[in-house]
């Protein structure tokens, strides 16, 4: 099906030329022309990580997760998101440089300490002006960001339903990526989450050669220090803020697309938008995305959906984590109120024992069987 979509050079594309992608076992696409669970296997896939270029005119269902929503990994594997922790992507050029290559035919540049080994030719697919080494120059890369929506149905997953949760300033540069997720974050229900890799790189500075973006598709889940009270609005378009950015949930940068463009068509290699501070990308775990879950979602487990999926319920919340405002769930009332009672007891028992010290047991006895019964009560 993509094959009609996609025109011939793109798919004819020599290794040589190949970009980068986030490579995983959970990515829609990894085993590109066939399905996840074929005998035959395309270690010398690069489909994913072909740029989307402005000059190609893609249509949302071509460039979205790379068009690649019908190519969904095997079942059971997700990107791994721990809370509070670090991520750790794989970016390279094609999956034989990967850990996902041929066990038995190894790349000798697969397991390099570099995205895209740079042995066989310039690193120009990372798109940066830095030399290798180990301290390249932060302010010359685009970075890149992972983006999460909390639903796991792929057919009616937008573009616009993404929200940045992790970025990396200093990428691609190496193979191993960290990229931190923010705590806080609710669980994805049993059939996981969807999330993006989402990349534009630095086109001035020298590089210049600009107009495309790099978006990929995974199934994730989010592990560690996870709090279902929380819930991720859907990201809003981002814009160039400078140094006075207000922390919010973001959607990753669509442009150069024919449509599902969230910004507006940079008019100069300068003003082409990256995943950096003046977008109001920072670096590592992005913060003042989280939202209590509002009253409107009772009874939300880690089955229902956390997002928000109309833009209409992100306007109506504080956007900073810092201060929930909206009223708890009925779950969260009842726990409240359960640990309020048993605060109220505890304090009820005291107050007994310090009277029964005070005084003989007849007058306390009235007392001590309210007590009793209102405990049975409660409990
Ligand atoms: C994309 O295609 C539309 C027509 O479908 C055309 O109007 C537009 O100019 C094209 N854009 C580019 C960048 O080729
Ligand atoms: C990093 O690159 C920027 C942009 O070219 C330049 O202004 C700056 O001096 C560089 N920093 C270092 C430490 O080389
Ligand atoms: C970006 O990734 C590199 C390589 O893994 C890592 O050293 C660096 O700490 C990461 N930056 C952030 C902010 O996570």
């Amino acid at each position: 099906m993509l094959t009609n979509l996609v025109p011939l050079g793109l798919l004819l594309a020599p290794l040589a030329r190949a970009h980068i992608a986030l490579w995983h076992e959970a990515m829609f696409g990894l085993n590109y022309p066939d399905q996840a669970d074929s005998s035959t296997q395309n270690y010398n896939n690069n489909e994913p990580v072909n740029p989307l270029k402005e000059a190609s005119n893609f249509t949302t269902a071509q460039w979205f997760g790379h068009g690649l929503k019908s190519y969904p990994p095997s079942p059971g594997k997700f990107l791994d998101l721990p809370s509070g922790g670090d991520f750790l992507g794989e970016l390279q050029c094609n999956r034989q440089q990967t850990t996902l290559g041929d066990p038995n035919n190894p790349d000798p540049n697969q397991l390099r300490l570099y995205a895209c080994d740079d042995t066989n030719g310039p690193p120009g697919a990372l798109h940066n002006m830095n030399p290798r080494g180990p301290n390249p120059n932060r302010s010359l890369f685009g970075g890149s960001c992972l983006a999460i929506s909390y639903t796991s149905n792929v057919a009616q997953l937008r573009p616009s339903d993404m929200t940045v949760i992790s970025c990396n300033h200093t990428s691609p540069w190496w193979r191993l990526t960290r990229y931190e997720i923010p705590s806080g974050l609710p669980e994805c229900g049993q059939d996981g989450c969807l999330c993006t890799w989402n990349w534009i790189h630095q086109a001035a500075s020298g590089e210049g050669y600009g107009n495309e973006i790099y978006n990929a598709l995974y199934r994730c889940k989010v592990s560690g220090q996870t709090n279902n009270l929380n819930m991720i609005p859907v990201g809003s378009p981002p814009e160039l803020c400078e140094s006075d950015c207000t922390p919010r949930p973001q959607a990753p940068i669509y442009i150069f697309q024919k449509d599902g463009n969230n910004m507006p068509r940079p008019t100069s290699l300068e003003s082409i938008p990256i995943y950096q501070d003046k977008y109001g990308f920072r670096d590592g775990a992005q913060v003042g995305i989280l939202q209590a879950v509002s009253s409107s979602s009772p009874g939300s487990t880690s089955n229902a959906s956390p997002t928000a999926t109309s833009t209409s319920d992100r306007s109506s919340g504080p956007w900073s984590s810092s201060a929930p405002t909206t009223t708890p769930s009925s779950a969260v009332t009842s726990s409240a109120c359960r640990s309020v009672s048993i605060g109220y007891m505890v304090s009820m028992i005291g107050t007994c024992l310090y009277a029964l010290s005070q005084t003989d047991i007849t007058t306390f006895q009235p007392l001590l069987s309210f007590v009793v019964r209102w405990l049975s009560f409660r409990m």
